[in-house]
């Protein structure tokens, strides 16, 4: 491999940003961008997240702002890296793709509203990276308004979260009275609403304000220098490994709206921002980026992009290598090889065809059904696959049917394959066999509901069951069949393993009060 390309996989870095929705998701990535230069104008984002079909906040950025960015996957430069930032769609667009999509990064932004502190979504979020040990990056948003105190948000982030958490910054003030930010890492303060050369203020060694100012005598000044005291004597170290282990959480305050802390957080990020990392394969060998086999796999597949294309779009996490568009790739799965003509990239401009990219990259390839999501392709002569891509555990269920009966083969077709696709996990009850089907949010179920229509032609009918906590048992053997009742069922899943879908915690405890030697376990 030449240098050349060796530096270029060296300047990735791939990411995602996580949060609850209204967080301030959609407002940092436009801010971003702007700095990135892939967008002239940072202004506010207005964003109405109506429409059963939005695919993401981004093509909401596009629709109300008018620039073209595209969703799923944006990349601009900033100084000497080339940034991936991957959308991880919130709000009814969260399913499954929203978790596996954290399966493609190196590392996550996690953006927690400062007054609302840490929410659901961020959570289920949060756990799957955790899982994956990757670095996460908290910016706490929203220092234009009243939050809540910054020793509180810490203190929820250990406690919540789990995960050991450094200040990089401090707030001095909040809400009208937000002064600025007193930036731990780079020695100064950095003022609010102030451009030019005074909105950095140097600071002396003993950590007060070097220069005379009207802050030094406020008591946000004063409590800033309190809590910073407390956090260098009682607070976590700086620990560098921790935080590439992702266990431990650098904290930024700020305010993407109005743009403040951004673009101090986007450059102190980039210096401990992983760059693409190695990968395992299902045989436990690792997978250098910097190798000349390419090789990816597939993390999402997305249908009918766009309305006018009526495609699908296969997304390629680059792993090794580089890609050539021409190039001919294996599919490990199949062993059947493809020439990739149909390459896709996503930069701010359109969906542009793509000649070269490199690990750490996506790209999407035009897919005419022959991918699932993770498959492995690789360039070489010799195939392998990449770990599985792990299950969610599901929390809503349907049960479904065909609206004519005539339909049945289609109607099975269609599931199996949307099934095998990743898009919808397939269950079915004992005995009577009726299919039901679980997802982690909605958007699955009318996306299922729409391709089933479109491309296999059946109407179906779904009948919710609700929300359930399902649960998969360690000791199969054990479980007896007349241990189902309508709190909590017993069904096989797509592998035919036993699985309880228990109707609450409640419904779940008393099952484990009365079966105490049944092991329960959830997916991811
Ligand atoms: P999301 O993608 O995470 O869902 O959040 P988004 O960026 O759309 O932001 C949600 C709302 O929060 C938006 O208000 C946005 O302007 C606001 N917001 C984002 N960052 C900040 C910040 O730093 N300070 C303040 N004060 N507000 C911020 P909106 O579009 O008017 O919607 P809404 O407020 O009516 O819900």
């Amino acid at each position: 491999m030449t240098t050349q390309i060796q530096d270029q996989i060296q300047a990735r870095r791939t990411f995602a940003i996580i949060s609850h929705p209204d967080a301030g998701k959609t407002t940092m990535t436009e801010k971003l961008l702007f700095f990135g230069g892939a967008i002239r104008d940072a202004g506010t984002v207005k964003a109405k997240k109506t429409g059963k079909f939005a695919t993401s906040d981004w093509m909401e950025i596009e629709k109300q702002r008018g620039i073209s960015v595209t969703s799923s996957v944006m990349q601009f430069d900033y100084d000497d890296c080339r940034i991936n930032i991957l959308d991880t769609p919130g709000h009814q667009d969260f399913s499954e793709d929203t978790y596996r999509t954290l399966m493609a990064v190196d590392s996550a932004v996690m953006i927690v509203d400062a007054a609302k502190g840490i929410e659901a979504q961020t959570i289920k979020l949060f756990k799957v990276c955790r899982l994956r040990g990757i670095p996460i990056f908290t910016f706490i948003n929203k220092l234009d308004r009243q939050g809540k105190e910054p020793l509180e948000l810490m203190e929820e982030l250990e406690e919540v979260l789990g995960i050991e958490s450094y200040a990089m910054n401090w707030p001095i003030g909040m809400g009208k009275e937000f002064l600025g930010i007193y930036d731990r890492f780079n020695n100064r303060i950095e003022q609010f609403r102030k451009d030019g050369t005074d909105r950095f203020l140097p600071l002396t060694e003993d950590g007060g304000l070097a220069v005379d100012h009207s802050m030094k005598k406020t008591s946000y000044y004063t409590q800033a220098l309190d809590d910073i005291m407390l956090l260098n004597e009682a607070g976590n170290d700086f620990d560098q490994e921790k935080v590439k282990n992702g266990k431990m959480t650098p904290v930024f305050f700020g305010s993407a709206l109005t743009n403040f802390g951004v673009q101090t957080f986007l450059e102190t990020y980039l210096q401990f921002a992983p760059t693409p990392q190695p990968r395992k394969t299902d045989a436990d060998v690792e997978i250098n980026p910097v190798t000349d086999e390419f090789s990816g796999f597939i993390f999402k597949i997305q249908a009918n992009m766009n309305p006018a294309h009526r495609d699908r779009i296969a997304f390629v996490r680059i792993v090794s290598g580089k890609f050539e568009r021409g190039m001919t790739v294996t599919l490990s799965r199949t062993g059947k090889t493809f020439k990739l003509t149909q390459s896709t990239q996503f930069l701010a401009d359109e969906r542009e065809t793509v000649e070269t990219a490199v690990a750490g990259d996506i790209i999407g390839l035009h897919d005419t059904g022959s991918y699932q999501i993770g498959d492995t392709i690789v360039g070489g002569k010799k195939t392998f696959s990449y770990e599985k891509l792990p299950q969610f555990t599901p929390e809503l269920f349907v049960r479904v049917t065909a609206k004519n009966v005539m339909k049945s083969k289609h109607f099975n077709k269609g599931i199996m394959q949307l099934v095998q696709e990743g898009a919808i996990q397939y269950y079915k009850t004992l005995h009577t066999e009726d299919v039901i089907l679980g997802a982690v949010g909605q958007l699955q179920f009318e996306v299922f509901e729409h391709r089933m229509k479109n491309e296999y032609n059946v109407d179906v009918r779904m009948e919710p069951i609700g929300n359930k906590i399902a649960r998969w048992i360690q000791n199969e053997g054990d479980v007896k069949e007349s241990m189902s009742s309508p709190r909590s069922m017993l069904v096989r899943d797509r592998y035919d393993r036993y699985v309880f879908l228990f109707e609450n915690d409640f419904a779940m405890r008393w099952f484990h009060d009365k079966n105490d030697n049944i092991e329960l376990f959830s997916l991811l």
